[in-house]
């Protein structure tokens, strides 16, 4: 019999960490949590409310004291999970460029990691979850049972972010996804609180060169030998 355990994957913007978590959650019966979901909805709602601006700057002041009026819930779907702002189905929006451009200045903002972090700890509360972020095994759940670190070059990356969004008729460039790549990685990285780094236990999967059959295979691996 394996054991109920905590599944953190954490790495780098469009590493595919998303849809390898999705795929495994699947296979093994366990519920999924989208962490980067949440600070995209997060990063809507400031905009909606007018608390970005076209230079790129965002009041953190506004968005800390309009925390406690959003909520963050997951629909299922018949086309997958769908994220849900104050009821609201956001799915497509979060997903828009305009939404990227902001959203690791949001996501740096402390009042906003903490009380999405506690939101995202009470997920968790029971076990059998999947979680990807940036700050999962680090920060979320320190003591996950299982955790790992994708990573892939920010070209491959960028690539398969803008064949993702042309599939979805989402319009944007190549050299802007790449660029808001590169910048997200920076930010990501240099933050204050809880920057994205690899927690010392977690195990780290390069791939850039796997089809997604052998990353999942890969996956679902590690998480036999982990659940034991
Ligand atoms: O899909 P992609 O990997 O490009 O990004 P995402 O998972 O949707 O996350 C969007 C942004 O939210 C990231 O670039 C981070 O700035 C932030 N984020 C974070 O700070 N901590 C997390 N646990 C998840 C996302």
């Amino acid at each position: 019999m394996s054991k109920n355990i905590i599944i953190a994957i954490d790495g780098y913007s469009s590493s595919g960490k998303s849809s390898m978590a999705r795929a495994l959650a699947k296979r093994i019966g366990y519920r999924y949590i989208d962490s980067g979901a949440m600070y995209r909805a997060v990063t809507l709602h400031a905009m909606r409310n007018g608390m970005t601006s076209a230079d790129g700057t965002v009041d953190a002041e506004a968005v800390t004291r309009v925390l406690p009026d959003i909520k963050i819930d997951f629909m299922v779907t018949p086309e997958g999970q769908h994220t849900m702002l104050n009821g609201e189905d956001v799915e497509k929006e979060i997903r828009q460029m305009a939404v990227s451009n902001f959203v690791s200045e949001i996501a740096a903002i402390p009042q906003v990691r903490h009380a999405l972090v506690a939101m995202q700890q009470s997920f968790g509360s029971s076990k059998g979850i999947v979680m990807d972020g940036r700050d999962i095994g680090t920060t979320v759940f320190p003591d996950a049972e299982m955790k790992v670190f994708v990573n892939a070059s920010a070209e491959t990356r960028a690539q398969r972010r803008f064949a993702e969004l042309i599939e979805k008729g989402t319009p944007a460039s190549y050299e802007e996804v790449l660029a808001n790549v590169v910048h997200r990685d920076h930010i990501d990285e240099t933050r204050e609180e809880s920057p994205l780094r690899k927690a010392d236990d977690a195990v780290v999967l390069d791939n850039s060169t796997m089809t997604i059959d052998e990353q999942n295979a890969w996956l679902l691996d590690l998480y036999n030998r982990c659940s034991q």
